[in-house]
């Protein structure tokens, strides 16, 4: 199925998905940063800017942070020339009071990383599914951070190359109704 517009909106917006045939083309640190530059300039309660980023690019960080995946998510990601590891600060700087809005700062700053990710021809791929006690113990992760999401990035590969399983979900998922997002 095709995604539906109900309204016309940013075609950054309506382009962004989250493939799983990614190149294994190296990505250097200049064609990565802007992308966490754009993450830094993501709004937060109390400009506290809680996002943290494990970039893993190299291959003894790829191997560690591949090896945090679960199996699912390994037989594509693996390939993935970048894999970025998002944790969020649980407390505010200023006082050291809990910062109830810290995961939701963090998506935002993802938010806009995909954003200017899919405007540099690059593509972008969340997940969920991988150990989170492992990443700690492996990156050396103190317990002042959550630890939320691995994003794989690169360029978009040949669909082919996928398991065929894996091929048939290769498409921009579809979404709810517009309506159905507001509570009545
Ligand atoms: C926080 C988060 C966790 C996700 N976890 C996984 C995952 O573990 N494996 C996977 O293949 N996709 C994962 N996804 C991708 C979603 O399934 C995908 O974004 C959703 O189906 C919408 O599709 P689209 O991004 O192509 O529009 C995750 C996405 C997000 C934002």
């Amino acid at each position: 199925m095709k995604r539906k517009y109900n309204y016309e909106i940013m075609d950054l917006i309506k382009a962004r998905w989250s493939p799983r045939a990614i190149s294994e083309e190296k990505l250097s640190r200049e064609e990565i940063m802007p992308l966490i530059e754009a993450a830094r300039f993501a709004p937060s309660c109390f400009n506290e800017q809680p996002w943290r980023f494990i970039i893993a690019d190299e291959e003894e960080s790829l191997k560690k942070m591949r090896n945090v995946l679960m199996p699912g998510n390994q037989i594509w990601a693996n390939k993935a020339p970048v894999l970025l590891l998002i944790v969020a600060k649980k407390n505010f700087t200023y006082n050291n009071e809990e910062n109830f809005w810290h995961m939701f700062d963090a998506g935002t700053a993802w938010g806009f990383l995909t954003l200017e990710a899919q405007k540099r021809g690059l593509v972008t791929h969340a997940m969920g599914g991988f150990d989170m006690d492992k990443a700690r113990s492996s990156f050396n992760i103190s317990e002042d951070y959550e630890i939320i999401t691995v994003v794989a990035i690169g360029k978009y590969g040949d669909k082919e190359t996928l398991d065929p399983k894996l091929r048939s979900k290769e498409h921009p998922d579809i979404r709810m109704e517009t309506e159905a997002l507001i509570l009545k």
